[in-house]
């Protein structure tokens, strides 16, 4: 059993600034969850927190039933990978493996057997007997993941472990992390995670859950879909997402949100999920939901560049004096009539949302319960 909750957790560092405040969050046995948010929003210090490596100012961390607060490292059955693999260079990678176990007093036999394992698990065997100077970034990243499984830890850390990497290696990276944990979880093993990152696409591709961060605060917690579907608020909107939501600026008025001199008519598919209608509102819809058309009563705006991407275009516009983006095929472009530089887009309105400028909040999703 290792569920990991934090309750009211808080941390004050000693010049008295304040970076966390007082965040709760329920990691549930075997749960893969993402920290994700941008520089400085307190992630690090969060792992930290949990795993014993920065005290804690308030609240309290459990794992499985303990509280563990006043546990050093060593006692809280944890792991933790970090950005720098941290090997040992002087050691071959048989034996940064089996480190962690030699210290612990087990058996010698038992500590290559377990290696043997770790090394099958993630095909690292043919490195056994290199040092970490003779890896290249991917491997010595995998040995490194290897000298946490090899413990066996109820929860596994990892603080940006792909970050070192370049982006073809990350790629892979992630789906053998994400491979790795379906298979410990399948083979009954301990597998709750904590995994930290400020890259939206790992976030989004790897975690059962997200939970996104801002300012020592936590914004919402949900599945990747469900912030992508159903952002709380402006920020896990523009934060999920890529290329970025579209937030316009304008006015409800009846059942029509105005944007300067143009007007939207909103219809049950968005009405029918407004909760409020704030005095300052944001329509937001997503690029891949603003569509090219040449019906009329579309929203009209202006080109001024255009992104290939190769089998789709990003086409960047000028709207109400809001920069916008929408994303078509690379045919549909080519096929599109260029004799000026507007072009007039239809927004799938049971894909859009409207935000209260003011709080941030999503007004237009479905009150719960
Ligand atoms: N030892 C410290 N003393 C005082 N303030 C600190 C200390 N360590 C971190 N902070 C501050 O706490 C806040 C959170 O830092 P943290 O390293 O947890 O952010 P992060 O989300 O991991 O950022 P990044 O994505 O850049 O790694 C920042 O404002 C940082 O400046
Ligand atoms: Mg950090």
């Amino acid at each position: 059993m290792a569920r990991l909750q934090l309750n009211k957790l808080e941390k004050v560092y000693g010049g008295g600034f304040k970076a966390v405040h007082g965040i709760d969050l329920d990691v549930a046995d075997g749960e893969f969850m993402v920290l994700v948010g941008p520089s400085g929003c307190a992630k690090s210090t969060t792992l930290r927190m949990i795993a014993g490596l920065e005290e804690v100012t308030g609240g309290e961390i459990r794992i499985g039933e303990r509280i563990v607060n006043a546990l050093p490292p060593g006692k809280r059955e944890i792991a933790m990978v970090f950005q720098n693999y941290a090997l040992y260079p002087h050691m071959k990678v048989r034996s940064n493996l089996a480190f962690g176990l030699k210290l612990a007093h087990v058996p010698k036999a038992q500590i290559a057997a377990a290696v043997d394992e770790v090394a099958r698990i993630l095909e690292i065997e043919p490195l056994l007997d290199r040092l970490p100077k003779q890896l290249s970034g991917g491997q010595a990243q995998r040995v490194a993941l290897g000298r946490a499984l090899i413990k066996k830890p109820e929860v596994f850390l990892f603080d940006e472990p792909l970050s070192n990497l370049d982006a073809k290696l990350r790629a892979s990276m992630r789906v053998r992390i994400t491979q790795l944990h379906k298979r410990l979880k399948a083979e009954g093993m301990s597998s709750t995670v904590v995994y930290v990152t400020h890259d939206q696409t790992e976030a989004m591709t790897m975690g059962d859950r997200i939970c996104v961060m801002k300012d020592g605060h936590i914004m919402q917690v949900a599945t990747p879909k469900e912030l992508y579907d159903r952002p709380a608020n402006l920020f896990v909107a523009g934060f999920i997402g890529s290329p970025e939501m579209n937030v316009i600026d304008g006015q409800i008025a009846g059942s029509n949100f105005h944007l300067g001199d143009q007007s939207v008519a909103l219809d049950g598919r968005l009405l029918g999920r407004l909760n409020q209608a704030p005095d300052r509102a944001a329509f937001g819809i997503r690029p891949q939901h603003l569509k090219l058309t040449s019906a009329p009563g579309g929203l009209s705006a202006r080109l001024r560049s255009v992104e290939f991407m190769g089998h789709e275009v990003y086409l960047h516009a000028q709207l109400n004096g809001h920069d916008i983006t929408t994303v078509a095929g690379s045919a549909e472009y080519d096929a599109m009539n260029r004799a000026d530089d507007r072009i007039t887009l239809s927004p799938d309105l049971g894909q859009a949302h409207i935000f209260d400028r003011d709080s941030g909040a999503n007004v237009s999703l479905p009150l719960a319960g």
